[in-house]
């Protein structure tokens, strides 16, 4: 009798230690604040690391793949008429991209390093061949007559060379050649005057097989919310550069958050040498990719607006003062003077004018958009598309003859989706850190659960439990008191 009650109280006692140990253990955040510490020794670029490893060579591959817009009508756009134009594509190719010439630096705190990027084609994941025949604006001629139309007399002689050789505002290239850079007659015949020009023009070219530039990235092993970020490049320092593949810089605050990396709130920066600036991305919703929980970061459609939207733009108005509507970047500066704007593809977020100007534009949010999905409790990537349209601005010339009665437009030449997903070793990697993870974030809660069934289990024994006559009698006085 005495070995049961004692056996019945101690279930008791153990539940309401169970109870508290759960909740000061849900309090106190230490399972949480433990796995933040486990990722963040994970989170640091050493040699012989795991981190190390992917950032030198990331396993998943990378693709780029271009979309053109061949231009139907060309006859009646020289008369005044919107183009009109059917995409094409996509021609795909596998992008290689290495850290090189890796070097750690400062005790291990900064690492040196460049990234060559080589496209390899992916016939069996295009449409065609690269010798594809795409008719679009003749880029170098429309950044050859925009250079020279305020000087006749060049104008002159650069017009009258275009005639003889029968050299106008369009013309029909492969899609290798648009790309990867075909030499140019006009530009050939400029060189004459201009020895150092170069007569080669590609919108990608001298892109394959080179490096852009040195880099020194931070490791990570001060703050590991420096991870990979992007302290120098070419010597020169950057702000809000961070990269592990263009995708990601982390920026926020941390806090009290549940999730040790990422949260909702964070701003995600991405450096994009096509666009001559970073843009950054803001949380958008909760997806799954391969069954790994992420969240989705897309840029808002504020990173691209007009003036009147959003006034830190001023910057793209080149000349100062001269803006072009929402949805579009004049990086003209940053591209050797040709006319080139940049765009979401057919003219996604933009103002709606310019998707009314060219016939055959259809923006669609699923797959015009930009997007990053990151996997919050460990900050990896999952899956990430990066999507671009080069434009060239195209408007009548009065000293060249060549551009006849084109009305003014942001024509579009090409868009790229440079994409990547997470392989699937990786994923099976990731799936026991999560599984882990919410095994060992919900041990407290788990503790109460059991807790709580003790205390049932205490109750229900002892109210089962047959009280002795002589011991209630005794016990009645002080109930009453
Ligand atoms: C990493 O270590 C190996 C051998 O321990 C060495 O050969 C290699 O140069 C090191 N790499 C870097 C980038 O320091
Ligand atoms: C590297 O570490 C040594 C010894 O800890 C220290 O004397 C030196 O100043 C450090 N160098 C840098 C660049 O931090
Ligand atoms: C890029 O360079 C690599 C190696 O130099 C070559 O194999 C590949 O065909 C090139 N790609 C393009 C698109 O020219
Ligand atoms: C693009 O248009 C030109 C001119 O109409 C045509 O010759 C060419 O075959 C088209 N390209 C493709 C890939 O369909
Ligand atoms: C991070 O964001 C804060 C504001 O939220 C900003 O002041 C700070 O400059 C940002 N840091 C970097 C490196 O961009
Ligand atoms: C800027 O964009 C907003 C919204 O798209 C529009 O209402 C406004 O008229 C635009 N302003 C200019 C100057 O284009
Ligand atoms: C784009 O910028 C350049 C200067 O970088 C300027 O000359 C040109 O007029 C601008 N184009 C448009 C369409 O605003
Ligand atoms: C890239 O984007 C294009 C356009 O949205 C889409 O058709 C294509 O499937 C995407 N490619 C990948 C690999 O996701």
């Amino acid at each position: 009798m005495l070995l049961k009650s004692c056996c019945i109280y101690s279930i008791g006692i153990f539940s309401i230690l169970i109870l508290i140990a759960g909740i000061s253990l849900v309090l106190s955040n230490v399972f949480p604040n433990f796995l933040h510490s486990m990722v963040k020794k994970e989170m640091v670029l050493k040699n012989d690391t795991e981190a190390f490893r992917v950032w030198e060579n990331p396993p998943p591959p990378v693709y780029m793949q271009f979309y053109f817009f061949n231009l139907t009508n060309p006859l009646e756009v020289m008369d005044g008429d919107r183009p009109a134009v059917v995409e094409i594509g996509p021609y795909t190719y596998r992008e290689y991209r290495p850290m090189e010439q890796v070097n750690f630096l400062d005790n291990g705190t900064k690492v040196a390093a460049v990234n060559t990027k080589t496209y390899i084609f992916q016939p069996n994941m295009s449409r065609g061949p690269e010798s594809d025949l795409i008719r679009t604006v003749n880029i170098p001629a429309m950044t050859v007559m925009e250079r020279f139309k305020d000087q006749p007399f060049m104008a002159n002689l650069i017009s009258a060379y275009m005639r003889s050789s029968d050299e106008g505002l369009f013309t029909t290239r492969t899609a290798g050649e648009l790309l990867w850079g075909y030499e140019d007659a006009l530009l050939k015949a400029l060189k004459v005057l201009q020895p150092d020009l170069d007569d080669v023009f590609g919108l990608f070219y001298k892109a394959n097989a080179t490096n852009d530039g040195n880099y020194v990235f931070f490791t990570g092993q001060q703050n590991y919310k420096d991870f990979a970020r992007v302290d120098t490049w070419n010597g020169e320092r950057s702000v809000n550069w961070w990269t592990t593949d263009e995708c990601n810089m982390i920026n926020g605050t941390n806090g009290a958050s549940f999730h040790p990396v990422i949260n909702k709130n964070e701003t995600l920066y991405m450096f994009s040498s096509d666009l001559c600036r970073s843009l950054y991305a803001l949380y958008e919703e909760d997806v799954s990719v391969k069954g790994i929980p992420g969240y989705r970061f897309v840029p808002p459609s504020k990173v691209f607006a007009n003036l009147t939207v959003n006034p830190d733009n001023a910057g793209f108005c080149v000349p100062a003062g001269n803006c072009l509507g929402s949805g579009l970047l004049n990086v003209s500066g940053c591209k050797q003077g040709a006319p080139i704007i940049m765009s979401s593809p057919h003219f996604y977020q933009a103002d709606e004018k310019y998707v009314q100007d060219i016939f055959g534009m259809k923006p669609n949010k699923e797959q015009h958009q930009t997007t990053i999905d990151i996997n919050p409790l460990t900050g990896i990537v999952l899956q990430a598309a990066k999507r671009l349209q080069v434009n060239v601005y195209v408007e009548q010339i009065p000293t060249f003859s060549q551009t006849g009665n084109v009305r003014t437009v942001v024509f579009p030449v090409l868009y790229l989706n440079e994409s990547v997903v997470i392989d699937d070793e990786s994923v099976k990697k990731l799936q026991v850190v999560v599984a882990e993870a919410n095994i060992v974030v919900n041990i407290p809660f788990m503790l109460i659960g059991l807790g709580i069934l003790l205390g049932g289990v205490f109750m229900l024994l002892m109210c089962r439990q047959k009280v002795p006559e002589s011991t209630a009698a005794e016990r009645q006085p002080l109930l009453r008191s």
